[in-house]
């Protein structure tokens, strides 16, 4: 007999079963879809929320947890592959997604969210139970308790290069954006340190809800009766939903009288609607008109002043949603499938053009908290054809002293000035227009003529407007 042998055994634990907890394994199975079918999280998640709900044992502090958690770990995602890369003994690659979704779940409420450590853990390693077995879950512990051994500023100290030897991986690692996203969004905004940080931590929050009434059809002070609803800071249509608030369960939202709206978006169509024009205002064009948002809000403001809409998209899905979205509108508007680079309609025809034109989104990451991660600078050479194609258009489209506005969600200027100026170059029957007028009260446009909205300043999606006027 062995020494071993002869030892007293100790009894064995008894085997507990790994306790579903229903919020945990929610956003585990979120970040599951939209790591494995590239879905996205804002689609994702209110299906799920919404069985849970049906299921019975998931109330509304439970939904705002799962989002909290699934939303903040794909944001914070960069950051936090740093600090579990530092816990780790192999390459992040070598570690299975589940896994790596565990632990970015974990370490999202270890050192994003107010979750005391023990129960951060436990409950990590319990969801880790339930989904990847009790061997990985044994390895998630381990990797848990060195993740909880510092704070969120601790660890960026260590895993960050410093920012004197390299300011882009620095604060990519410490606001969690790709480092080629920081040095977009750093060469479109100029300035120092103070700037850019502001912004990447503005990306990283949650946005407002706002929401637009729709003129002739809503009025704000008909929103502002909701619960907690406030004015806009810069549009005259604008009203912002306090946290929580659901647009849902606004009756004029439900009936189509407002919309949920990003106050820029908001700003866009107001300017391209405001400016000057010589000579008749009668027939208005969006060019890129899919889901329908700013759409909606042209063709009120158009029928308003006795103008109609054609709202052109060219993926017919989209066109019916831009449909719906004018459903109701109180004047008259047209919708068609169209490509807008191969207009059906003959060149001239238009007093005012909209070309939202199809770009990264690197303006809304707030919005989409995958987003920066799924992009990639090459995404940027198969949208520059496109967005110029759509502009040379819709400078065709519109007459002569007639007005267009090219508008991007994305603040890259590969996106923005590069499209404008190769275009106009060969477009000596074109003009800018100075926008900035156009955007009353708002401050801190840039140095025009074209203008850029920013969340850290305007508390808006990044859109940029150039406004073009075709001069014969
Ligand atoms: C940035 S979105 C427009 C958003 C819209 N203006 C709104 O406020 O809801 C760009 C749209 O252009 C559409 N698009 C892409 N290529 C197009 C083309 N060649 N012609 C017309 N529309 C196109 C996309 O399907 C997408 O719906």
């Amino acid at each position: 007999m062995s020494e071993q042998s002869r030892r007293p055994r100790k009894p064995a634990k008894p085997y507990r079963r790994p306790q579903k907890d229903p919020v945990r394994f929610l956003a585990f199975e979120a970040l599951r879809a939209v790591d494995e079918r590239d879905a996205y999280a804002n689609l994702v998640l209110p299906p799920l929320l919404r069985k849970a709900r049906e299921q019975g044992d998931f109330d509304a502090r439970d939904a705002a947890l799962a989002t909290e958690l699934v939303y903040g770990t794909l944001r914070r995602q960069g950051t936090y592959d740093a600090v579990i890369a530092a816990c780790v003994d192999r390459p992040l690659r070598e570690v299975d997604p589940p896994v790596l979704d565990v632990l970015s779940l974990g370490a999202h409420q270890l050192l994003g969210t107010r979750i005391p450590t023990h129960a951060a853990v436990s409950a990590s390693v319990e969801l880790a139970r339930v989904v990847l077995g009790d061997g990985r879950a044994k390895f998630v512990n381990a990797v848990l308790r060195k993740v909880a051994q510092d704070d969120l500023d601790g660890w960026t100290e260590k895993v960050a290069p410093p920012y004197d030897e390299d300011p882009e991986a620095h604060l990519a690692v410490v606001h969690s954006h790709p480092r080629w996203v920081v040095s977009a969004l750093w060469d479109s905004l100029g300035g120092g340190r103070a700037g850019i940080e502001r912004l990447l931590a503005a990306d990283n929050e949650r946005p407002e809800v706002t929401l637009v009434a729709r003129p002739g059809r809503a009025t704000t002070e008909e929103l502002l009766r909701e619960d907690a609803a406030v004015p806009g800071r810069w549009s005259p249509y604008a009203v912002r939903l306090a946290e929580g608030g659901e647009p849902g369960a606004v009756e004029a939202v439900r009936e189509g009288r407002a919309g949920v709206q990003d106050e820029g978006s908001q700003l866009v169509a107001l300017a391209l609607a405001n400016a000057p024009l010589d000579g008749p205002d009668e027939k208005w064009l969006d060019g890129c008109a899919g889901p329908g948002g700013k759409a909606a809000l042209l063709a009120a403001l158009a029928a308003g002043r006795g103008a109609t809409l054609l709202a052109s998209e060219k993926q017919p899905h989209r066109a019916g949603l831009v449909a719906r979205a004018l459903h109701g509108n109180p004047g008259p508007y047209q919708v068609v499938a169209a490509d807008g680079t191969r207009p059906p309609w003959r060149p001239g025809s238009f007093d005012r053009v909209l070309v939202d034109v199809p770009c990264t989104g690197l303006g809304a990451l707030r919005r989409r908290p995958e987003a920066r991660w799924r992009r990639r600078p090459e995404d940027l050479d198969d949208f520059a054809p496109l967005q110029r194609g759509l502009l040379r258009t819709a400078l065709d489209s519109v007459r002569v002293g007639g007005v267009v506005g090219y508008a991007t969600c994305s603040p890259h200027l590969a996106e923005t000035r590069a499209v404008v100026s190769d275009v106009l170059k060969q477009r000596p029957d074109t003009e800018l227009i100075d926008a900035r007028p156009l955007l009353p009260g708002v401050p801190d446009l840039g140095e025009g003529p074209d203008v850029q909205l920013w969340p850290h300043v305007h508390g808006t999606d990044a859109m940029y407007l150039a406004l073009i006027r075709r001069t014969g």
